[in-house]
């Protein structure tokens, strides 16, 4: 059910819950101040209770009152990235944000988001909490009918279209000493050299570490299709998940996730397309991952990957 954002705003501040459009993928959203919305976010969800939520506010000083200690060349990012698609990790004051939507962590993850409409909404509704607004599990939601496929055509939905990036937040975590990506996203690791003087290590991909990004420990993106990833597109049989500039000569048919020329519009589309995949009733198909490892290729893979596994 398409709502305004009028209606949105109003059933947020009455501890209601709703789904927010934002730049990177739609939000499930709940009030920062309304503990019983927060509880229905992880229960809608089916989202494990030590996976802790994005806060997501109007503007950076908004963030001010939580925080105990602020890291190294925080407002650097800050004054680069926001808003925009970077969540950064940062070291609060406990008392001041509800243990449930931190997951019960000394740290609070915070986010000042671009879209034109959810930047509207938060100016009425202060602080929201909201993880993507998919089943936990499935592939996040980058239009208002993938909301609705999920959560039902009844579950209110503010309307912003497509969303532009497609694919989620770069997280980052202050370490002590230099800034790590715990979760790959929009902004690749390459963008921040000039901001940061380098590229933050990746430490979720690591299987040998404890993963300091909770949410990485749990399957994600996944359609009900089994997805083949194919290193040479010669290879790709059956239902392919390919680029617009290819051939697959032994394919069925292909779905288009867009040009190898063109990372964004694959961002932009990746989930779609892997919905399209359970809409179509497909049981498997490849995935073509001839593409370079570098920018955003790599958020690409990752998701891929775990969409594969
Ligand atoms: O682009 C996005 O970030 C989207 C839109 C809606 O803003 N939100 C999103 O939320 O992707 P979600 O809940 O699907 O993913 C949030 C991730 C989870 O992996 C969670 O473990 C991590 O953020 N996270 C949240 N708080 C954290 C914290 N204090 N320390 C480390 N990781 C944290
Ligand atoms: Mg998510």
């Amino acid at each position: 059910m398409r709502i305004s954002l009028n209606e949105a705003s109003h059933i947020l501040c009455t501890g209601g819950v709703v789904a927010v459009p934002t730049e990177t993928v739609y939000g499930l959203a709940a009030a920062l101040n309304q503990p019983e919305a927060i509880e229905r976010v992880f229960k809608l969800k089916g989202r494990p209770a030590n996976n802790p939520l994005i806060i997501h506010v109007p503007n950076e000083a908004a963030i001010q009152p939580y925080l105990t200690t602020i890291p190294n060349q925080f407002q650097l990012l800050a004054n680069h990235f926001w808003p925009g698609p970077l969540t950064l990790v940062l070291p609060i004051d406990k008392s001041k944000i509800p243990e449930k939507a931190r997951a019960g962590l000394p740290t609070a993850a915070f986010r000042v988001p671009s879209h034109a409409l959810t930047r509207e909404l938060l100016e009425q509704t202060g602080p929201l909490v909201m993880p993507s607004a998919n089943l936990s599990g499935k592939p996040s939601a980058t239009q208002p009918e993938h909301v609705e496929s999920d959560f039902g055509d009844c579950f209110p939905v503010l309307d912003g279209g497509r969303c532009k990036h497609g694919l989620e937040s770069t997280i980052l975590y202050f370490n002590e000493k230099d800034w790590q990506i715990v979760r790959l996203g929009s902004i690749s690791a390459e963008e921040f050299i000039p901001i940061l003087g380098y590229a933050p290590e990746v430490v979720c991909s690591s299987k040998d570490k404890a993963p300091i990004c909770p949410g990485q420990l749990y399957r994600h993106y996944a359609p009900k299709a089994k997805l083949i990833l194919c290193e040479n597109p010669d290879n790709c049989t059956e239902v392919v998940l390919g680029f617009n500039d290819r051939l697959y000569s032994k394919a069925e048919r292909t779905i288009i996730l867009g040009s190898t020329n063109n990372p964004e519009e694959v961002a932009e589309n990746l989930y779609a397309k892997l919905r399209q995949l359970d809409e179509e009733n497909v049981l498997s198909a490849h995935v073509d991952i001839n593409f370079p490892q570098e920018g955003l290729w790599v958020t690409i893979l990752e998701r891929i990957q775990k969409a594969a596994s």
